[in-house]
């Protein structure tokens, strides 16, 4: 059986974590960027990953409603959740049980927070502004490649 992740990007950070998470994985992995239209094949995978980031406090709504909506058959499911984010005083625990639903944070074998990366180039005008002044945001690339090294392999280890 497979493994998939689903994840939103704003900026492309979560994206390339995920493809990291992808690669680390190895064989039998697909990616999604979840959208509203998207249908998804549940029954092929055993596994899901779950991935999003924080802007404005706030996991991309997609990414809840996508667990709101399919949460009887991801409870059935083995599941990893993970988030981006560029908050200097960020708790990993805090941020997961903020972003999902509790029933999928009870229920998760695998969580992580793989740190961020704040994309200006892909920004426009307003993004900018916000995260100029967000004194709390790290302003230098700070993704964890090991954290998601360890996360890949405690999804192995299912
Ligand atoms: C407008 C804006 C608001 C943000 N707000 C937050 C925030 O409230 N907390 C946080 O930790 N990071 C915040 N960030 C940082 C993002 O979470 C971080 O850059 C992340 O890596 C973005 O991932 P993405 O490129 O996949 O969207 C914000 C970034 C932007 C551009």
């Amino acid at each position: 059986m497979e493994t998939l992740i689903a994840y939103s990007t704003t900026l492309g950070c979560t994206e390339q974590c995920a493809s990291k998470l992808k690669e680390d994985l190895g064989e039998g992995v697909e990616m999604v960027r979840i959208s509203r239209r998207r249908r998804y094949n549940f029954q092929d995978y055993n596994t899901i990953i779950i991935g999003g980031s924080i802007h404005e406090g706030m996991i991309q709504r997609s990414v809840f409603k996508f667990c709101e909506n399919n949460l009887e058959v991801l409870l059935q499911k083995q599941v990893g959740l993970f988030i981006c984010c560029m908050d200097l005083d960020a708790n990993e625990q805090e941020l997961i049980d903020r972003a999902f639903p509790v029933k999928l944070v009870k229920h998760a074998l695998a969580s992580g927070f793989f740190g961020g990366e704040l994309n200006i180039k892909k920004m426009n005008l307003l993004q900018k502004i916000m995260t100029r002044k967000a004194a709390r945001l790290k302003k230098e690339p700070d993704i964890d490649f090991q954290k998601i090294l360890d996360f890949a392999r405690k999804i192995q280890e299912l």
